[in-house]
């Protein structure tokens, strides 16, 4: 699908011209993308304010330092002897700047440690910190602040300032956006600093291009499922299957989880003209099966049973039938609910019931923006993709023991042939109404599911991701 204004971004002295005549060129979004076994951030700069005492601290460093980043740290928090030793194991050295000053020189990552902050005049240093640092950070930068979960704060006032924490991150994301940078709050509870790595090493590198003002919870909500040594080898031995797996999203997460090594069973419906074909691309299986159809679970089920059980579960087919609610038809209705919401909650439930789902595994739906913010002509999807993140937040729960993870991947506009059927005028502002002023790609989602089907996002569950852009659509 031709984006003419992306396409002017590319060339250069195009997009200068069209920008001096104020027309706004998207940026250009970098989507190098590797497998997570591969150091993603070699030669990037990173500044890190944080201080000695906080737990984040260390985990924060290490993971710059395993994706081959450069680290510039104060000279308090760098006088530590396990950091200088982490960094001399890995051929490098920290770089140091005055403490309660600021870091000289350019930035792809900025990296503000805010989990002690407690009163409103820490809220200064949001300020302090990177309103002359700004003009530093390169495009296509990052800038994160890690935070705690404003819920059960020791009092209102800590309350306030880690939920103002969101409010900035969400202002900056809206300001840096029209860069390719984006602004991103990690939210980790008191104790699990240490799975800090996985949602850093998603954020800071191009895995997350189309990714902004979001914030994500790092919990000990599923238990541990493995060392960090284990954690690397991503998922080599493990078994996904994907809905919807024939075209668009779908095709591209079977596509990445494959990279990543697993082996992938691709759903789609009989009909498909593409499944064979997406499943023989990744080495996997083509299921030929409707997901709402009375024998759906139980198929399910015996396909799982043979592979030796489902490590990875990825809800993604997915239908519209827009009309306002005046004018919809009953069928319209059900059918959405059907293959959004009904189809994927009895699948998940039969494989439980059979024990089809591997300790350790992953449950994650792709849910919609819309059924965060609610969209005209989509009362019926919206009612059913927001009842996915209503049902991950409680199944979290439910398998957390088990090791398990369930989470909701919200996608903003993607270009596929779903978005393909809309009005073209229509097509064309959905386009432009996130910071980066385009659309995303479906191997922009893929990479966000693949990240939450790792190892490394074992402290993300009852959560919900939001691939849009930063859309300025929901909360
Ligand atoms: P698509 O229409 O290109 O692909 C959906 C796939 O699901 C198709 O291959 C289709 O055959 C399959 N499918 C539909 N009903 C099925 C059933 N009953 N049984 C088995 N397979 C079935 O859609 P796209 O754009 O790739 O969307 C994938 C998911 O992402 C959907 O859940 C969609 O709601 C969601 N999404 C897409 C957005 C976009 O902008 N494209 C935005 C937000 C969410």
């Amino acid at each position: 699908m031709d984006d003419y204004l992306l396409d002017l971004g590319k060339r250069p002295w195009l997009g200068a011209l069209a920008e001096s005549a104020g027309i706004p060129v998207p940026p250009n979004l970098e989507r190098r993308r590797s497998p997570w076994r591969e150091r993603e951030l070699t030669r990037r700069s990173v500044a890190i304010w944080s201080t000695p005492e906080s737990e984040a601290l260390e985990p924060v460093v290490r993971t710059c330092l395993d994706n081959g980043a450069e680290v510039s740290l104060d000279q308090r928090s760098a006088a530590s002897e396990t950091l200088e030793s982490l960094a001399e194991t890995r051929g490098t050295a920290l770089s140091r700047y005055a403490t309660d000053g600021t870091p000289a020189g350019n930035f792809d990552a900025l990296v503000l440690d805010a989990t002690e902050f407690a009163a409103t005049g820490d809220l200064d240093r949001l300020y302090d910190l990177f309103q002359p640092k700004l003009e530093d950070l390169t495009d296509n930068g990052r800038v994160i602040i890690l935070g705690r979960p404003p819920e059960g704060a020791g009092s209102p006032e800590v309350a306030a300032v880690q939920r103002g924490l969101g409010g900035f991150v969400k202002s900056l994301a809206k300001e840096l956006g029209a860069y390719g940078s984006s602004v991103h709050l990690v939210r980790v509870d008191e104790g699990s600093a240490e799975r800090l790595d996985g949602p850093l090493s998603f954020l800071l590198t191009p895995r997350s291009s189309y990714v902004s003002g979001q914030s994500l919870r790092v919990s000990a909500r599923a238990s541990d499922a493995g060392t960090l040594k284990e954690r690397r080898q991503t998922l080599e031995g493990q078994t996904a299957m994907v809905t919807g797996a024939a075209r668009g999203i779908g095709a591209s997460i079977a596509d990445t989880l494959s990279r990543e090594g697993a082996r992938v069973l691709c759903v789609d419906l009989p009909a498909s003209e593409h499944l064979e074909a997406v499943a023989r691309r990744v080495g996997g299986e083509a299921m030929a099966l409707d997901i709402t159809e009375g024998r759906a679970p139980d198929a399910v089920v015996d396909r799982a049973e043979r592979e030796g059980g489902i490590d990875i579960l990825v809800h993604n087919a997915g239908i519209t039938r827009d009309r306002t609610l005046a004018n919809m038809r009953r069928s319209s209705w059900r059918d959405s609910l059907n293959v959004n919401l009904e189809a994927p909650l009895a699948l998940t439930e039969a494989l439980e019931r059979g024990e089809a789902l591997n300790n350790g595994g992953r449950i994650i739906c792709i849910s919609s923006v819309t059924g965060i913010a609610g969209n005209r002509g989509q009362t019926n999807y919206s009612t059913g993709k927001a009842g996915l993140i209503g049902w991950v937040g409680r199944m979290a729960e439910r398998v957390g023991h088990r090791g398990i993870t369930v989470n909701a991947v919200a996608p903003g506009f993607i270009e596929t042939e779903m978005t393909r059927q809309m009005p073209a005028a229509i097509r064309e502002v959905a386009r432009r109404m996130n910071v980066f002023r385009q659309a995303g790609r479906p191997d922009d989602v893929a990479e966000a599911v693949a990240y939450l089907a790792t190892p490394f996002a074992q402290g993300i569950s009852g959560d919900v991701l939001r691939v849009c852009g930063g859309a300025w659509l929901g909360e």
